[in-house]
C-alpha cells in the first residue's frame, strides 16, 4: 500500500471484535508515534495505555460522567457505556506544556496530532481498528480524565485512542468517506 492510498483509505474504525489486542501490536503503534515530527525534538507526547483492570475503572467513572450529563436519559447512558465495554485498548495521548510560552505549547500540540494521525495509519497495517475521540466516553475534555491517568500538571490530555480488531459487520455496513474537494478549500496565492 502506498502511502497516498493509505492516507485516502483510513477510517474511524468504532465497532470491535471481541478480541484483545497484542501488546506487541500496542508497543509497535507507540513506536511509530515517536516518529512524528515535532519542533525542536522536544518529543511533546506521553501515552498512557488503559487495558484489564484499569479499563474497568475508567468504565466506572465514564459512568459517572454519563449519568451526571445525561440524568434522564438511561438508554444513552447504556449505548454509551457499551461503546467502552467493546473496547479492548485505549491510549490516552497528553502534550506537554510550556510554562511561559504559549507558541512552544501550541506546537508541541501540534505534534501530538501529528503522532496521533501516525499510529492511526500504523493501526491500519496492523490491521486493528482506531479512532481518536474527545467527546462523549472519550472524556478528553473532562478534567477527571487527567486526574484518572494520573499526568502531571504540564500535560494536557489531546487524545482518547480507541482500539481494536474491527468487526467485520460494521465495516461492511460504513458509509464511504467523502470529503469537500480541496479546490473549495484552496486560495492560490
Ligand atoms: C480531534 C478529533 C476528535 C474526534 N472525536 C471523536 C469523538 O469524540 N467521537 C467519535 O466517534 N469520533 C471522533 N473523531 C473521529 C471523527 O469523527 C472521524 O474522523 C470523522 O467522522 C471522519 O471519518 P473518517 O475518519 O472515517 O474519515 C474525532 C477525530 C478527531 C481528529
Amino acid at each position: 500500500m502506498t502511502i497516498i492510498s493509505a492516507l485516502g483509505s483510513r477510517r474511524a474504525i468504532r465497532d470491535y471484535r471481541d478480541q484483545e489486542v497484542e501488546e506487541e501490536k500496542i508497543k509497535r503503534l507507540l513506536e511509530v508515534a515517536t516518529w512524528a515530527p515535532n519542533d525542536r525534538m522536544r518529543e511533546p507526547w506521553s501515552f498512557y495505555v488503559i487495558k484489564g483492570e484499569a479499563k474497568k475503572r475508567y468504565e466506572a467513572l465514564a459512568m459517572e460522567f454519563l449519568e451526571e450529563r445525561f440524568p434522564t436519559k438511561p438508554h444513552l447512558v447504556n449505548s454509551s457505556i457499551k461503546v467502552l465495554t467493546n473496547t479492548p485498548v485505549h491510549i490516552v495521548v497528553t502534550s506537554d506544556v510550556v510554562p511561559g510560552d504559549e507558541d512552544a505549547t501550541k506546537d508541541n500540540e501540534y505534534a501530538v496530532c501529528c503522532a496521533i494521525h501516525s499510529m492511526w495509519l500504523a493501526a491500519k497495517e496492523l490491521e486493528l481498528g482506531f479512532v481518536w475521540r474527545t467527546r462523549g466516553v472519550g472524556l478528553v475534555h473532562d478534567e477527571r480524565l487527567h486526574q484518572f491517568i494520573g499526568a502531571p500538571e504540564n500535560k494536557k490530555v489531546i487524545g482518547n485512542i480507541f482500539v481494536g480488531y474491527p468487526d467485520e459487520e460494521s465495516i461492511q455496513k460504513m458509509k464511504p468517506s467523502k470529503r469537500t474537494s480541496f479546490e473549495e478549500k484552496t486560495t492560490w496565492l
